[in-house]
């Protein structure tokens, strides 16, 4: 049995205390007010026994990523979220026993588990995999695990975004993006802020911020990057999908459905993106976070907040019919 903890970035920024709280981007609040506070154990020397071996990623950490500011760049998952038009509604229920047909519970079973109809595995926020288009590429769970740490690249295209809502982000854009930050580094992550995400979820899936094929084809033939994401479910708005075919038939993936960008700098972090192994899978439910410098404005520190044990809530999770969720309204 697991539970995530989904936290948004504005929530390091809410509350004097320091505990997270209210989430403006309309996800989960990780607290209403802190109920029960469990205090922290001062750290104990061993009383027997050597330290364990350290190694220069270990003082990397402490160094550095035990101060660094983690910011979700991915969707909650829920059923009211859109996809692309072609697939059928997605629903949430309670997970029943198979042999009574009842829901679990707390009282009677000690849990309670989730159900989920999942119409397709190209929902919410995403990696493509490449046999999504070709079936002689990646899988989703064929995706190496080298792709779990990268510079992370953040190019802003919301101010044409906003003149022209299917603007196309072109080759002179990115151009104009290394003339203030440099080269674009090869082998990074390359997200193409367009702030159409803001209204999620309720967004245009029909026109929406595209990114023209000259693009996706310059940021991996002349720059080299691991791969590009964008905001919106899907590339571009071409009746044969030309940047998005032509990305995954070469073997490329792509982050589709990624928030946040408006809280994360055009350089400077590095991009953790973490997501499950579904046998011959062609897309991935992704949760990608920005690891960013310690002195970025947005963001939760490791260690600022309880995290283990993580905090109560004041109220329970419940099942809402209304919503075809468990939340805690
Ligand atoms: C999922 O679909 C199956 C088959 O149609 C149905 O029996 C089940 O109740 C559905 N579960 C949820 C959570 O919607
Ligand atoms: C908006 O941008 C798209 C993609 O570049 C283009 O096809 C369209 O003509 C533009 N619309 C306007 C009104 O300029
Ligand atoms: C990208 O690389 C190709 C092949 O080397 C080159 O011909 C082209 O001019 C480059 N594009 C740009 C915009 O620099």
């Amino acid at each position: 049995m697991r539970f995530s903890l989904l936290v948004t970035v504005s929530c390091a920024l809410a509350v004097a205390s320091g505990m997270p709280s209210e989430d403006a981007a309309g996800g989960y609040n990780l607290h209403k007010r802190p109920a029960k506070l469990p205090k922290r154990a001062e750290a104990q020397p061993p009383r027997t026994g050597r330290p364990a071996q350290t190694s220069s990623l270990w003082s990397l950490y402490d160094k550095t990523f035990a101060h660094t500011h983690y910011v979700d760049l991915s969707h909650t998952i829920q059923p009211d979220m859109p996809v692309w038009r072609g697939f059928g509604d997605i629903k949430f229920g309670e997970a029943v026993h198979r042999d009574t047909g009842k829901p679990f519970s707390y009282d009677k079973d000690l849990f309670v588990a989730n159900a989920y109809n999942l119409t397709t595995d190209q929902m919410g926020t995403q990696l493509d995999a490449p046999a999504h288009f070709n079936p002689y590429f990646a899988a989703s769970d064929e995706i190496p695990v080298t792709f779990a740490l990268r510079k992370l690249v953040v190019i802003d295209v919301s101010e044409k975004v906003k003149l022209n809502a299917t603007y196309a982000m072109v080759v002179d854009d990115i151009l104009l993006w290394e003339k203030k930050h440099g080269r674009i580094p090869k082998d990074s992550v390359v997200f193409v802020r367009s702030d159409w995400s803001k209204t999620w979820p309720n967004v245009n899936t029909d026109e929406f911020p595209q990114v023209h094929l000259s693009a996706v084809q310059f940021l991996h033939l002349n720059r080299s990057i691991l791969f590009h994401g964008h905001e919106p479910l899907d590339t571009d708005m071409t009746p044969q999908f030309d940047s998005e075919r032509w990305l995954l038939t070469h073997g490329y993936a792509q982050a589709e459905g990624v928030t946040n960008l408006d809280k994360v700098p055009p350089t400077g972090c590095l991009l953790s993106t973490g997501f499950p192994k579904f046998a011959g899978g062609t897309g991935n439910y992704v949760r990608y976070v920005a690891i960013c410098p310690s002195n970025w404005e947005y963001g939760l520190t490791p260690g600022s907040f309880p995290e283990a044990p993580l905090p109560q809530f004041i109220e329970p999770l419940k099942w809402n019919p209304e919503k075809g969720y468990r939340s805690r309204d």
